[in-house]
């Protein structure tokens, strides 16, 4: 699962990939107009008052940006950002290391939020909200709490997940913003500007194509982009045209939807083995070799954005523009 070129999943290569093409500023991050806007207003007040950023949770897909909006946010305020992630927390002294050398006003940013351990989220509400942390030290008899001031911050939490997070952390962040998938103009911009980071020509109807099979997500953008550079450089003469992006894009097998051998999988095995379904998610899990969780967050998620698969309170359903798409005839009503 891990090394489809279409999952928004981050995977090993992504990461330095993704630093280097990274915006700094809010008006070098293309997309996600309104968060940008209110991010602008909320940003410059907080320096006009000369205050710490409310707190701020960025949740959506994988692969939108929230980590890159979490660095341009700190970069506008002028300010160090620290980055972690929740499973990397396991102690709330690991917390206290974090938190205690951080500098007036500096961002925290706090990936997958929602998988912090609860004993650390407990720490962290009088972090948020008092700026100090209250530590235990010490064991059995001898053990005494101990409160350490912070210095004002910001935290800056991401996660895939909204709904999983525990309702009194949710409601210790000030801001909230939701990311969007991106539409189809906002991907040709994106890929547009990294492969001039890049130094590679693409003509605008191939990014246009590469925009188009990336599930409205830059990080798969910038993969296939990536992926489509190799092609031309081995079988081309290394610039990117229509044709030269429709042929890579075959071999990697991702279709014009930006669907690939998976959900091709999915989809097939839901009209042939369940007639379109109602089926239940467990089901489908099994039929295919993948675990359920899997399925929800990674690969529903984008078939139910297109409108191929819809949740019904009996199971998924396979729409009929799925149908079409994968050449099934729709069955009559009758
Ligand atoms: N690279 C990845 N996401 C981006 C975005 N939203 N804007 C600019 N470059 C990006």
């Amino acid at each position: 699962m891990d090394d489809r070129v279409v999952s928004g999943e981050a995977i090993k290569d992504d990461v330095q990939f993704e630093l280097s093409l990274r915006p700094q500023t809010l008006t070098q991050y293309i997309g996600q107009h309104k968060v940008k806007e209110n991010l602008k207003i909320f940003i410059e007040a907080a320096k006009m008052r000369e205050e710490s950023l409310d707190h701020v949770l960025l949740y959506g897909p994988p692969g939108l940006g929230k980590t890159t909006l979490a660095a341009v946010i700190a970069n506008e305020l002028g300010v160090h950002i620290r980055m972690t992630s929740g499973p990397a927390i396991e102690r709330p002294g690991d917390l206290a290391a974090i938190v205690s050398s951080l500098e007036p006003g500096d961002v925290l940013f706090i990936d997958e939020i929602h998988r912090l351990p609860r004993a650390i989220e407990e720490v962290l509400y009088p972090a948020m909200e008092d700026f100090c942390l209250d530590i235990v030290v010490g064991k059995g008899p001898q053990a005494r709490s101990v409160r350490l001031d912070l210095p004002p911050f910001t935290l800056v939490g991401a996660t895939t997940r909204a709904g999983a997070l525990s309702a009194p952390l949710r409601d210790r962040f000030g801001v909230l913003l939701r990311l969007d998938y991106y539409d189809e103009h906002s991907l040709t911009e994106i890929v547009c500007r990294s492969a001039e980071l890049f130094d590679v020509h693409v003509d605008q109807s191939a990014a246009i194509e590469l925009a188009k099979r990336s599930r409205g997500t830059p990080r798969i953008a910038n993969r296939l982009l990536k992926r489509v550079r190799d092609y031309a450089q081995v079988i081309g003469d290394g610039d990117i045209t229509l044709k030269l992006a429709q042929d890579a894009l075959e071999l990697l097998q991702v279709d014009p939807l930006g669907l690939d051998h998976i959900d091709h999988k999915l989809i097939e095995n839901m009209v042939e083995r369940f007639r379109g379904g109602p089926v239940g998610l467990d089901t489908i899990a099994a039929s295919i070799g993948e675990e359920s969780m899997t399925i929800e967050d990674v690969y529903e998620p984008y078939l139910m954005q297109i409108g191929f698969i819809q949740r019904t309170p009996r199971g998924r359903i396979v729409t009929a523009l799925a149908y079409e798409h994968f050449g099934y005839k729709y069955p009559s009503e009758s």
